[in-house]
């Protein structure tokens, strides 16, 4: 028996599998300090939690229009319009399971053997592995560390060949916390349009964003350039609502078209009482928003000035997501060669989980999460300061 050669080249992911081991020693007994969150550890916002109560109570527990419910499409149709001035109909928004599934079926709808999609990184796991998925070939082009890994437009533009359907960017990005400047977007949507290639954006972590920086979102240049501006969101990240699984699409007609009937063979409908959560979300958790965003402000300063006093590590301030990157290439003359053997060394010798760099496209970083609670933060960095200290001396 064997499996279909399309998963040869897709694995499971490194951040699963530190998950998995930090899940081993725990169940040994072992108490675990775990920067590997990749989700807020807030509740939801109870807007959302007392809808979804209601929608079940009411019965609302079958099936819905397989691309969402009405009113959450609309709802966010007029979000995006009052934001970002897009002109996108109610129609032109997928709700599908998480942004991770909006990823997904885009890449089944618009990829195929042949074709590239150029992606920078450092980035989210889940990104090149959709791309293999659907037959085609990831083009991953490096962004400097330097800048707080800010995206430039030109080397995205410039990797691009015959063979490209389209730029995925992701900003504030996952795992470096780096945004594309309002600027370099214009740059980019302008640059795609011009090569008759979609831009994708995924903007799962739109609200958390430090030091007073505005957001530059591609829905403001959807009007511009309808055929070729593609949105990703989420409800997981910014509402703290990643159990839910509700996300969203928005962009072309046909674009949308083709994922809704992707999605119509793959999932139908996210659950029925999570999107009326969601909804509710979208219409009135602001509030918990702000200051779930305000936390992990201070969250971050606390975790940056920690690691720039470990020995060996280098972490600039991201300005965006909830996720610190620093360099570790300072560990290499102490015998720590690799991020994964960085990785192994704080959850052996300092009961510490982080992520490894290489599981996002380089070995010089690792990805230590700020949602998790302040007493994490402090006494995470006191395990790896001691655990250091035992090594280098
Ligand atoms: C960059 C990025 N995009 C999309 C997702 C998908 O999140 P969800 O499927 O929970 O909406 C994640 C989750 O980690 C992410 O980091």
């Amino acid at each position: 028996m064997r499996l279909a050669s399309r998963l040869a080249h897709v694995e499971e992911s490194a951040t699963l599998k530190v998950t998995r081991r930090a899940a081993e020693l725990r169940a040994a007994g072992r108490e675990i300090l775990s920067f590997g969150a990749g989700e807020p550890d807030f509740d939801s916002p109870a807007v959302a939690v007392r809808a979804a109560q209601r929608a079940l109570d009411d019965g609302f527990t079958r099936y819905t229009p397989a691309s969402g419910i009405p009113e959450l499409r609309r709802s966010l149709a007029d979000r995006y319009a009052a934001d970002h001035g897009a002109p996108w109909a109610a129609e032109q928004f997928l709700i599908t399971v998480g942004g991770k599934a909006a990823l997904f079926e885009l890449a089944i709808a618009l990829f195929e053997p042949g074709d590239e999609v150029i992606i920078p990184t450092p980035c989210w796991v889940s990104f090149p592995d959709q791309i293999r998925l659907a037959g085609a070939e990831p083009i991953l082009v490096p962004t400097q560390a330097e800048g707080g890994f800010e995206l430039k437009a030109d080397p995205i533009l410039e990797a691009i060949s015959p063979r490209t359907r389209a730029i995925l960017v992701n900003s504030p990005s996952n795992p470096t916390g780096g945004i594309l400047p309002a600027a370099e977007l214009e740059k980019l949507v302008r640059g795609a349009a011009a090569a008759g290639i979609y831009l994708i954006s995924d903007e799962t972590y739109e609200f958390f964003l430090y030091d007073d920086r505005s957001y530059a979102s591609a829905a403001a240049w959807a009007k511009r350039f309808p055929e070729t501006v593609v949105l990703v969101g989420s409800f997981s990240k910014t509402y703290a609502m990643t159990g839910w699984r509700v996300g969203y699409a928005a962009g072309p007609s046909e674009v949308i078209g083709g994922a809704a009937r992707v999605q119509g063979h793959a999932t139908s409908n996210p659950t029925s009482f999570a999107m009326v959560g969601a909804l509710a979300a979208l219409e009135g958790a602001a509030p918990q928003v702000a200051e779930m965003v305000g936390e992990f402000a201070a969250r971050r300063d606390l975790l940056v000035a920690g690691l720039n006093e470990l020995p060996g590590f280098r972490c600039d301030p991201p300005a965006g997501a909830f996720y610190t990157f620093p360099d570790i290439s300072g560990l290499k003359s102490h015998g720590l060669e690799s991020s994964l053997e960085v990785t192994e060394f704080f959850l052996e010798e300092a009961s510490v989980a982080v992520v490894p760099g290489v599981a996002f496209g380089t070995d010089d970083h690792l990805r230590l999460s700020f949602a998790c609670s302040r007493a994490n933060i402090e006494q995470g960095l006191q395990a790896m300061r001691c655990a250091l200290v035992r090594r280098i001396g």
